[in-house]
């Protein structure tokens, strides 16, 4: 399966993703929602953090990360190059990481590693090692929240079938993903499914946290820690 390049999709991203969502709201509900969860995890909001998101794309949810943790640093970094590009232009304050050997002399520096939608988009058989860099990448007491897609969710399969940026996409189970980032070091937290309600709905977002139990939700997120 040949990996889909980013770098295609960076310009027309938000149109096409808006287009596949067009029936169930505005899609800047998504980052702001994850964020919210982030927030609430993390309870540091108020700290100065380092603070990187991990394959931030053309940058959706690096604002909101901002607007949360005011007194934080906020990181990119993605292997696109075009949507780093994008990422950059739109958020002025943050700092931008352009390259993995750049990345790599942040070793042991973040206290927080936010990912969203990257691992179904990494080759099943590079997830681990590319786990045990992120490992490397986080500072003791780092909290690393991963949202994915949840592959038990019957719309969020169709919703991937069709999305022509998902091309390569291989969807992993909560249990999977888990079981990776225990593999690579870092101790369990806290684990839900989510977003079963899309953003017309988001009223009845109130009733997630009685069925996050519940493996119906279009996506899921695991919250793991590094302890040495
Ligand atoms: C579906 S997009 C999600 C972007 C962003 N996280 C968001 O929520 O809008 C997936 C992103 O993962 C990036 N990606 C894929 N493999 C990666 C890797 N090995 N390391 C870093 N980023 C990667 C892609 O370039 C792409 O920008």
């Amino acid at each position: 399966m040949k990996k889909v390049n980013f770098d295609e999709y960076s310009k027309d991203y938000d149109a096409i993703m808006q287009n596949q969502h067009k029936n169930f709201g505005d899609i800047k509900y998504y980052a702001e929602y994850k964020i919210k969860i982030l927030s609430n995890i993390v309870k540091r909001d108020n700290q100065n953090l380092k603070i990187l998101e991990y394959g931030c794309g053309i940058g959706r949810n690096l604002p909101y990360i901002a607007r949360v943790f005011r007194k934080s640093s906020i990181f990119g970094f993605d292997i696109s190059k075009e949507s780093l590009e994008i990422a950059k232009q739109n958020n002025k304050e943050i700092s931008i990481i352009e390259s993995e050997e750049k990345l790599m002399r942040y070793n042991g520096c973040f206290d927080v590693i936010f990912i969203a939608g990257v691992y179904h988009h990494i080759e099943p058989s590079l997830r681990n090692d590319i786990t045990l860099n992120i490992f490397k990448l986080a500072a003791d007491n780092c909290d690393v929240i991963v949202f994915e897609h949840n592959p038990y969710n019957p719309l969020t399969r169709y919703m991937v079938s069709t999305c022509e940026f998902d091309n390569d996409a291989v969807l992993l189970s909560k249990r999977e993903l888990q079981t990776i980032f225990m593999q690579a070091g870092f101790k369990k937290n806290a684990s839900a499914y989510t977003l079963f309600f899309p953003p017309i709905l988001k009223r009845l977002s109130f009733l997630e946290k009685f069925i996050k139990w519940l493996p119906l939700g279009g996506q899921y997120y695991i919250s793991v820690k590094k302890h040495i």
